[in-house]
């Protein structure tokens, strides 16, 4: 059998002291495929990255360990209601539908970059955070926003407690106290959400936000039962804001350190209106140099760096065999930073998306949304999110970093990257109080 080389001195304490370093060695020197320990391989660059996401059935996801369905609920949720409640969701997140929305969007964006305080050093992820909840929650939700918003902060801080790094991994059904925590935060959310749900159905006005969509019937698979939303909706609530507000913290992070990159930034931001509520897709459309940075951000730091999938029967993978009930951990951090991809690969370098020549246009060279059956639902959304608050916060500030130590990088457990204790500066570029009106 032809097995994916082992990396040498690759382990699991290895991997715990450095991810980042032994996933960038394993595809140095080992190539497409490695195995970091028996039955545990990495695919390391764009083509296997691909082959595994698109291969659902031979790779299937594992589930979400975040918010499972709480045990009052009816049971098991069926293949059928998956594809079900994933449809009704799409249906509010598709591109045409947040396009649509972008006037909601902007002055969220907007008021964040307006009220970041100038001339003093701001830890700026908590107000990040909390800007784009307000804005995810508000896209979900609409005008029940306010109910639940509360409810998306606690939500966020069970997830950050159960992916603290920890010495035990606990079976899955030992209630350690982070998993009780999680479980009361879920119910509280859900019991918030259940009379939203209730009114909407019996009144007849569904709404047109990602919860009305989800209520709505489907000509293929009927109504989707309460209890399919209410299980659902907590891990997309968070979802909403958590990793965008990373991307978000990498991008801020980007705009102090390129200052030529940011000016080109806030000279494109002129093509935005005045008054944020009137942008309108057109508008958010022609920022290509932004929406070029963001994605060159999103490339060099992806926020997801890596995504887990089971073998379920044995296989091949990049001529190797892989046996039934291996793990196998798709990096796109390192398939990013592949030289046969990408030119000059460690380099921050945006333009690279403005040339139509460049390698992005090949599939499998972005994979920061992931890609295939269970591809990012929300990278719309996202995109819009992140090119608006860049935009204006680059038209209203110069930001640099203060001295001091460099903001590390934080790995979580569950594969997240994240810019930790970073402090950014803000000069007006006005010299005004507000640079919207
Ligand atoms: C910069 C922001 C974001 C990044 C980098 C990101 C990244 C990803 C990645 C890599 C996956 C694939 C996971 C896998 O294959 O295992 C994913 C899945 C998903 N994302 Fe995002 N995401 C972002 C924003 C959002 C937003 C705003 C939403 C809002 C609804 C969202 C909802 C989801 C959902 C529901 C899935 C699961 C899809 C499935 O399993 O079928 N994401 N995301």
């Amino acid at each position: 059998m032809n097995e994916p080389p082992r990396l040498h001195g690759g382990s699991f304490a290895a991997w715990s002291r450095d991810r980042l370093g032994l996933a960038r060695r394993g595809a140095a020197e080992c190539g497409d495929v490695w195995q970091l320990e028996p039955g545990v391989y990495v695919a390391a660059t764009a083509r296997p990255c691909e082959a595994v996401l698109h291969r659902a059935q031979d790779f299937p996801k594992p589930p979400s360990p975040l918010f499972p369905p709480l045990k009052r609920s009816s049971g098991a949720r069926t293949p059928q209601e998956r594809a079900h409640a994933h449809a009704a969701r799409m249906r509010g997140l598709r591109p045409q539908a947040v396009a649509a929305r972008i006037g909601e969007i902007a002055p969220r964006t907007a008021q964040f970059a307006d009220q970041w305080p100038t001339g003093q050093d701001v830890e700026i992820l908590p107000p990040i955070r909390h800007a784009l909840a307000e804005i995810g929650v508000r896209y979900l939700f609409s005008e029940d926003a306010p109910t639940l918003l509360p409810f998306a902060s606690q939500l966020f801080l069970a997830r950050e407690v159960l992916v603290r790094p920890s010495r035990w991994v606990w079976p899955r059904w030992v209630p350690t106290p982070a998993r009780r925590f999680r479980t009361r935060q879920q119910v509280a959310f859900v019991d918030a959400l259940r009379p939203i749900v209730r009114r909407r159905r019996s009144s007849g006005r569904l709404g047109d936000d990602v919860l009305g969509q989800m209520l709505r019937s489907s000509s293929r698979y009927g109504l989707l039962p309460e209890e399919a939303i209410l299980d659902s909706l907590p891990g997309i609530t968070v979802a909403t804001f958590e990793t965008p507000s990373r991307a978000a913290g990498w991008i801020l992070l980007h705009l102090a350190r390129y200052p030529q990159a940011a000016g080109r930034v806030a000279a494109e931001a002129t093509l935005l209106p005045a008054d944020p509520a009137a942008t309108t897709s057109t508008h958010l459309d022609r920022l290509h140099y932004t929406q070029a940075l963001v994605r060159e951000v999103l490339r060099l730091y992806p926020p997801s760096w890596l995504l887990t999938r089971r073998v379920r029967r044995r296989t091949q993978l990049a001529d190797y065999t892989i046996d039934a009930g291996a793990t196998v951990l798709i990096c796109p951090y390192t398939a990013h930073r592949d030289a046969r991809e990408h030119s000059d690969p460690d380099q921050f370098q945006p333009e690279r998306w403005l040339d139509d020549s460049d390698s992005p246009t090949k599939p499998g060279v972005f994979l920061s949304f992931g890609t295939g059956p269970h591809g990012c639902e929300g990278a719309a959304l996202a995109m819009a999110m992140l090119t608006l608050l860049t935009a204006q916060t680059a038209r209203c500030y110069h930001l640099s970093e203060p001295p001091g130590p460099e903001p590390g990088y934080q790995v979580t457990t569950l594969e997240g990257l994240a810019p930790v204790g970073l402090r950014l500066r803000a000069t007006s570029r006005s010299g005004g109080p507000s640079c919207f009106q």
